[in-house]
């Protein structure tokens, strides 16, 4: 199995997981979703048997810095954003749903897309270095991979409310009192913990592991606020804010948003 921006290594059944275009601080375009499909689908079959997923990404400053910026603006032009969004979402429910722990070890910036997919992980250990958010406002769009459901489900409405609207980041610390990660430590001990983690979920019963996974997934009902987040998404990303906001991205300059 060889992917371009994905690492794939088993060790001691453990399957590592590494998205690699740290110099896009491993911003997740669209082939690095194909690939992450892939995997998730079909592709760890060929990892044998294993206890679990740890999930990171490449380098020493991000897990990942949301989706690739720099492809939005043929996003604008064909007006796919609303694919685009249910595309992610679907990764992401494989990674939700997958019959085997997923645990994202989170070891800087988690924004965006970023944050989307730790949260679709089962759990989160982050590096004192890390941090959170969902800055899609900046862009003149909104989270169109799951982030306004599931942030939610870990922080409650207040939080949600705030992080989204200001598109804030919070540090690791925060993030662990707030419930959306389970542990925050010293990077060496951060992946220790996660390994820990799955070596302690590898010694229970396999099918008690895959139908615990579902059913506290189930507690969580529809899909339909996922539905209702990519068509949103789709208006959002048919504004001409929406090519402001990444244009004055890619330009490094601050967007000047208009309403419309
Ligand atoms: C593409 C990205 C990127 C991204 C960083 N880079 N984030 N490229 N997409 N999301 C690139 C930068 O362009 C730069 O490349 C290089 O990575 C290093 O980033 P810098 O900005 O120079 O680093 P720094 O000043 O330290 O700032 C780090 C940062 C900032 C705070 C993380 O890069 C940032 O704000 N990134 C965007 C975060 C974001 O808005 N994420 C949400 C995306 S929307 P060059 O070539 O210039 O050196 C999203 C929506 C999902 O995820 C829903 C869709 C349906």
């Amino acid at each position: 199995m060889s992917y371009n921006n994905l690492l794939v290594e088993v060790e001691d059944r453990v399957v590592f997981l590494t998205i690699n275009r740290p110099r896009a601080l491993n911003a997740l375009n669209d082939q690095t979703f194909e690939e992450l499909r892939h995997f998730f689908s079909t592709g760890y079959r060929e990892c044998g048997d294993f206890h679990g997923v740890l999930l990171t990404g490449a380098g020493d400053r991000a897990f990942v810095a949301g989706a690739d910026i720099k492809e939005f603006l043929d996003v604008a032009e064909q007006g796919n954003g609303e694919q685009l969004s249910r595309r992610g979402q679907e990764v992401f429910f494989l990674i939700e749903r997958f019959h085997r722990p997923v645990i994202a070890l989170v070891n800087g910036f988690a924004l965006g897309g970023g944050c989307e997919l730790a949260m679709a992980c089962h759990l989160r250990v982050a590096t004192e270095n890390a941090s959170f958010g969902q800055p899609e406002v900046n862009l003149g769009i909104i989270p169109g991979y799951g982030g306004t459901q599931r942030l939610n489900q870990y922080i409650g409405k207040g939080k949600t409310m705030e992080l989204i609207l200001t598109g804030d980041r919070i540090g690791a610390e925060e993030a662990h009192r707030l419930g959306l990660v389970n542990y925050t430590l010293p990077r060496d001990e951060a992946r220790e913990k996660a390994l820990e983690l799955l070596r302690v979920i590898g010694s229970k019963g396999p099918v008690a592991v895959a139908q615990s996974i579902r059913l506290v997934n189930a507690y969580y009902g529809g899909d339909e606020g996922f539905h209702a987040e990519s068509a949103a998404f789709g208006e959002t990303a048919k504004t001409e804010d929406f090519r402001e906001g990444a244009s004055a991205f890619i330009e490094k300059r601050i967007a000047n948003f208009r309403g419309k």
